[in-house]
Parts: C-alpha cells; structure tokens; sequence
C-alpha cells in the first residue's frame, strides 16, 4: 500500500455519506487493491473485500465470534460499530453451542420445502396488495409493495396479527436510514414504535403461554421449552431480518428492470429466466452490505494478524463483484450461470431465510411483470439510504403505470395455512 492508500484506508467508513454516495467503487477500490483496509473509524476494525477471505472467516467460526460478549471479555456482534441499545440479533449473534439447537428447531420452518407451501400465500398477499393502487395507475413500489408484502407473510409465519403489518413495516424500513441521533424527532418516533412492537411480540408470548393458541412459530418456540427471554429475541429477529431484507432487493430489482426495458421484456418473453434473474438480482443489489465478526484468538487470514478482540467487518457486497469468482462481475447478466453469490453470508451463519426471500422475489417479480408490465419509476425520485453501511436500499419509489382491473384477492382465508410450521426434523 502507498502511504497515501494508507491513510486514506485508515478512514474508511461504511457508514459515511461518501461511501453511502459509491458503495461499489468504495469496495472496489479496497478489494482491486490490498484487499483488506485497517480503519481507525467505529473503535478500529479491518474490513475484508475478497471472496476468497470473506468466506474464509465466515467458515472460521472457531477463531471468529458473531457473539456480543466475545470470550476473553471482549465486546462483539454482527453490526459495527454494535448499537447498545439494540436487541440481540437470536441466532446471527449466537455461537455454537448455544446457536446449534435453535437452528436446528428453526431449520425445517423455512426449508425450500416448506417455503414452497407458502407459495399460493404470497401471491395472494402480492395481489392484494397490487388491488390496493392498480386503478389509480400510481403507487409507490417501496411503500405500497415492496414493504408490505415481505411484512404481512413473515407476520403470519411468525403467528402476528396481520392487520397491523403497517405498524411493523414503516417503522423496520425507515429505522434503516433514521439518524440515530437521541432528541431527533424522528427518532423518538422511532423508538415509540418500537417499544409498541416489542410490546405486541411480549404480550404475543405471553398469550401463547397462559392458552395454547394457533400451531404457530411462538407456541412452537415456547413448547420446545425456550424462555421468554429467548422467543422474543428470535421473533424480533426474524421480524428485522425478514422485512427490509427482501423489501431492498425487490426495490431494487423493479427499478433495474425500469431502467433496462429491453431486460424486463425479455423476463416477459422468457419468464423461466425468473430463476437466474432473481440470483443476479440478489447478487448485483446485497441488501446486506457487510456484517461483523471478532477475532476469538490470535490469528491470521489474507496475511493480516487478528488478535482476540479485534472486529472484522466482512463485505458481502464487495465479495459478489470478486473477478476472480464473477466473470464482469460489475455487468448485470439476466442468465448468468452459476452464480455463487454470497448474499446470504456463507458458513454456519448463512442466512435462514434465503428461500423464503427468493420465493417472495420470484413472485413479486412474476405478478408485477404480469399487471403492471409497463410500469415506470421515477428514477429522479428514489434516494437511496444515506447510509448503507449495514443496509442498501431505497426510500421511496414513485412509479405509474396503466391503470388495470382489481382482481379482488383478500388476504384472508387465503393465509390461513402460512403461519403453520413443518414438522419437525
Ligand atoms: C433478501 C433477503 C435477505 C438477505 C439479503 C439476508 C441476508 C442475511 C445475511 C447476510 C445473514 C448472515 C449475517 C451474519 O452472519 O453475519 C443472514 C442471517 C439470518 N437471516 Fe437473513 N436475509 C434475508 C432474508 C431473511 C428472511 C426472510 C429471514 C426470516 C424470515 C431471515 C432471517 C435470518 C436469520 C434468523 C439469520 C441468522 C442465521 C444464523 O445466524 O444462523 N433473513 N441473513
């Protein structure tokens, strides 16, 4: 590294407006370069942009925690820097052993296979939902589709009362990009929505636990005997994952097919190009830019020295436009094949949701495709999150399109089955 790469290095900062400005030419420049950058920002941590060593660290889960308390006394987690404030993520902040049960209680509830019976559900909540804004020929997708949709099916998998899902929705997506700045008006706001979603998850337990209720992920979690403590933590979890996760790629998948016309009539003429395009979609646009982990021992990977302590933040993101696993990493192929994207995170910890987040995409990309197929974004006005340190996305979405017919889905009885867990392993 030149001293000046070096210095420039040292501030790197995925939370900044300039890397929010670039996320894809702030990585590049640390991957095409020394592949890894030391940063004195967020209490010091090294970020790692290359496929090769973010996976080896991801696969490493004997010398790298994704606790928050890190053996050795060490504070840890999977965001950086932590928010101590924040609820612990169930699961993402786990380390085996304590993580190996709960994955394995979880596993099955969100199997290819039992995603796959979710299916006439989410296409039931999508067309809803398109009900909601086709006469009107405006909608705006973030708000009115992209947001609602992924809230209302991991509310019923979870066992939530769906008709609250705007309560849960706006509140997840808009915490993503609100300054966490105590005093903020928007923030107090913030935080009064949260304590009434923590609220209805508490009391959701607390119902399930004085009468056993519907066959739902609460009453399972609690009749495999988890404490309250721990269902809270995994329901809030599931919720924060699942919502703005899939609604940022959706986004951004809608936006893209706008600006490319020529893409978006060949998913038209060739819809079993939906499979490949839904990859490159995830792999092109990560929701999750970089997670964190902390070093458990004196290590090294790609010649950098960890000692305990010292927190790593590995860049998915960057790891999915690697050229030595991607050919043009950097073009967006509609059929591109294979495609070993690392959206999901690798290892142990990969993501538990990837198949429900793929169905939600498959099939809010199908309908729109089939009732809105001329649609138009307001490129102008859809500001991405100003910071994407943890989280790409966008705020809102302008759209019109021709108007057309309601087709009258309801949301109920249609879902009765969603929030019904597999059977176990
Ligand atoms: C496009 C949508 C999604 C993306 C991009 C995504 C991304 C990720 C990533 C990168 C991780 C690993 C974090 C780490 O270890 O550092 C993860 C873990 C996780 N995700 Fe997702 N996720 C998505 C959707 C979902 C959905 C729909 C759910 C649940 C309904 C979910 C639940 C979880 C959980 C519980 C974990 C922790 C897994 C473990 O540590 O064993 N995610 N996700």
């Amino acid at each position: 590294m030149t001293s000046e790469q070096s210095s420039s290095a040292r501030s790197f900062d995925h939370h900044s407006p300039e890397h929010a400005a670039d996320p894809v030419g702030a990585y590049r420049a640390v991957r095409e370069g020394p592949g890894y950058a030391h940063s004195d920002k967020h209490g010091g941590f090294t970020v790692l942009c290359r496929y090769a060593d973010v996976v080896a660290i991801a696969r490493d889960t004997e010398n790298f925690s994704n606790a928050l308390e890190v053996p050795g006394g060490f504070k840890g987690g999977v965001t950086l820097p932590h928010n101590p404030a924040a609820t612990r993520m169930s699961l993402s902040e786990m380390d085996p052993p304590e993580w190996n049960p709960l994955r394995r209680l979880l596993n099955p509830t969100l199997s290819a296979d039992a995603v796959a019976r979710f299916v006439p559900q989410i296409r039931a909540v999508t067309n809803y939902f398109i009900d909601r804004f086709i006469e009107s020929g405006r909608c705006d997708l973030v708000f009115d589709l992209c947001s609602p949709v992924p809230a209302v099916v991991t509310l019923q998998y979870l066992g939530l009362p769906i008709d609250e899902w705007e309560r849960y929705a706006v509140p997840i997506h808009t915490s993503v990009y609100t300054p966490r700045e105590p005093g903020h008006p928007d923030f107090e706001y913030l935080n009064r929505q949260f304590a009434w979603i923590f609220d209805q998850i508490r009391s959701a337990v607390a119902d399930r636990r004085s009468a056993r209720q519907p066959d739902d992920l609460i009453t399972r979690l609690i009749d495999e005997g988890l404490d309250d403590d721990l269902v809270f933590e995994t329901v809030y979890t599931m919720l924060a994952a699942g919502v703005d996760t899939s609604t940022s790629v959706l986004s951004a998948a809608l936006l893209h097919l706008s600006k490319h016309p020529d893409q978006r009539q060949r998913l038209l003429d060739e819809p079993r190009l939906l499979d490949h395009a839904t990859e490159e979609f995830l792999r092109f646009y990560a929701p999750a830019q970089a997670t964190a982990r902390t070093a458990v021992v004196a290590t090294e990977i790609a010649g950098v020295q960890f000692k305990p302590g010292d927190r790593i933040l590995l860049a998915w993101a960057s790891a999915n436009r690697d050229a030595g696993y991607f050919d043009d990493p950097d073009e967006f192929v509609l059929d591109r094949a294979p495609n070993r994207h690392v959206t999901f995170a690798h290892g142990i910890h990969r993501c538990i949701g990837a198949p429900l987040a793929r169905q939600e995409l498959r099939v809010i990309l199908d309908e729109v495709l089939r009732r809105l197929p001329d649609y138009s974004v307001d490129a102008d006005q859809t500001p991405t999150y100003p910071d994407v340190g943890l989280m790409y996305g966008f705020q809102k979405m302008p759209t019109t399109f021709t108007r057309g017919r309601v087709e009258g889905t309801r949301l109920q009885p249609e879902l009765d089955d969603i929030g019904r867990t597999a059977p176990g392993p």
